[in-house]
């Protein structure tokens, strides 16, 4: 997948502008605050449906302006070039267009345009809360399966309910026993949808393993094994998990045993006010020999791990659908050593579209990979590059 040209009005600070994006590595340089990762977020936004800094559409809008427009021609792996659009008011408002057909909601730009951003938070899939580490791994299978997006977004939903109606339990509301019954159909909806998301994390988690040690290996060297384990908190699954070998069975039988769980612990449920266990409290353990690396990991075992995670995710992705995601590569380098930069820099140019955000030209002294394009980026306007310019004057 690559992202051929973007054509960008209003977008933070970025003057209105039109790129045109060479297929293999494009590359950012210039000081702090110049706009680089403005460029990326707007890249990325049609991806995700949001931005990958978290930042609100009012924060996106350039200051002064109204509303913001960045249309975006993408090449699908096929051949076939779509245009992608998104329009966001400060107010609220927002348009989504494919091919300029308006599409309804956020589900419907899930695997349009796939892309994967490191940044130096992207160290937090190894270090950071179970929260990162899930959205991961469902934001991975979601690309692959859209009956486990469903799961997911029908879980989130029930959960909610089943919340608030805990909440008015312990505070005496909904007695009578009709609360009770409520809860038991809130818990047979939440045990059904709970099963699918456990099974695809689980399947997931299988998925990526084999290809987060190949590039682990790649990178560091035989320095060990690597494991990436589902830690799901539902004892249901996690038996389950254990007897099959990793595995999970048949979605009614997990189902049935969920629910069986969530009967067991409704009392203490209700007692406590809040839902007490299901998939919302899942985590994933990654460990090098044996050594969970979220405790024990060094800075560069930690940040090497979270590398190999992403490319992983990217193999997974080529490997069950043929596509390759388009690489955001945030000002990481100047976090790793010279050979490990250098590794990454080719194993990940060699398939995919890169962008490469830098305030460091001295990343990629001596890196001239084909069909580099180069931008120096001041005050949010972007000047092409080239030659013995790309690394004078930071
Ligand atoms: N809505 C907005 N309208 C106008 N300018 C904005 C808006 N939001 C952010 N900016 C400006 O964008 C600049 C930050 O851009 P960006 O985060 O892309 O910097 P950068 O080049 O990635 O810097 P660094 O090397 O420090 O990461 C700041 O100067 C900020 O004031
Ligand atoms: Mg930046």
């Amino acid at each position: 997948m690559r992202i051929l040209s973007a054509t960008l009005t209003n977008f933070r600070n970025l003057a209105e502008t039109t790129l045109e994006f060479s297929p293999h590595v494009n590359l950012l340089l210039g000081r702090n605050g110049e706009g680089k990762t403005n460029l990326l977020e707007a890249l990325n936004w049609f991806a995700l449906g949001r931005s990958h800094r978290g930042a609100k559409a009012d924060e996106l809008v350039a200051f002064g302006q109204d509303a913001l427009h960045v249309a975006l021609s993408v090449e699908e792996e096929s051949g076939a070039v779509v245009a992608c659009e998104f329009g966001l008011d400060r107010s609220g408002g927002r348009r989504l267009r494919l091919d300029g057909e308006p599409l309804k909601g956020k589900a419907d730009l899930i695997g349009r345009l796939v892309t994967v951003v490191f940044n130096p938070d992207s160290i937090g899939l190894v270090r950071g809360a179970p929260q990162q580490r899930r959205q991961f791994v469902d934001q991975g299978m979601a690309e692959l399966d859209a009956a486990f997006l469903a799961h997911l977004g029908a879980c989130q939903r029930v959960l909610k309910q089943k919340t608030g109606l805990l909440h008015d339990l312990r505070r005496g509301f909904g007695g009578n026993g009709r609360g009770r019954e409520e809860l038991t159909a809130w818990n047979r909806e939440l045990a059904y949808h709970a099963a699918g998301v456990c099974r695809g994390r689980a399947a997931y988690a299988a998925l990526l393993e084999p290809y987060l040690r190949t590039g682990h290996e790649a990178m560091a060297g035989s320095v060990g094994t690597v494991d990436f384990d589902y830690r799901p908190r539902l004892e249901s699954v996690m038996k389950h998990l254990i007897s099959g070998g990793g595995k999970l069975p048949s979605e009614d039988e997990l189902a049935g045993a969920i629910s069986a769980e969530f009967d067991y612990i409704m009392d203490s449920e209700i007692r406590r006010g809040r839902p007490l266990s299901g998939p919302q409290f899942d985590d994933f353990g990654i460990t090098l020999e044996g050594v969970d690396l979220r405790t024990y990991g060094s800075q560069g075992q930690t940040r090497t791990a979270a590398i190999a995670m992403i490319l992983g995710r990217s193999d997974v992705l080529f490997g069950q659908r043929r596509m390759r995601p388009v690489l955001f590569f945030d000002d990481i380098f100047s976090e790793l050593d010279r050979e490990r930069t250098r590794r990454l820099q080719e194993m990940s140019s060699r398939d995919h579209q890169v962008f490469i955000a830098s305030a460091r030209s001295d990343d990629i002294t001596g890196w001239r990979p084909e069909g580099l394009r180069a931008w120096r980026v001041q005050g949010g306007r972007f000047t092409a590059v080239e030659g013995d310019a790309i690394t004078a004057g930071d």
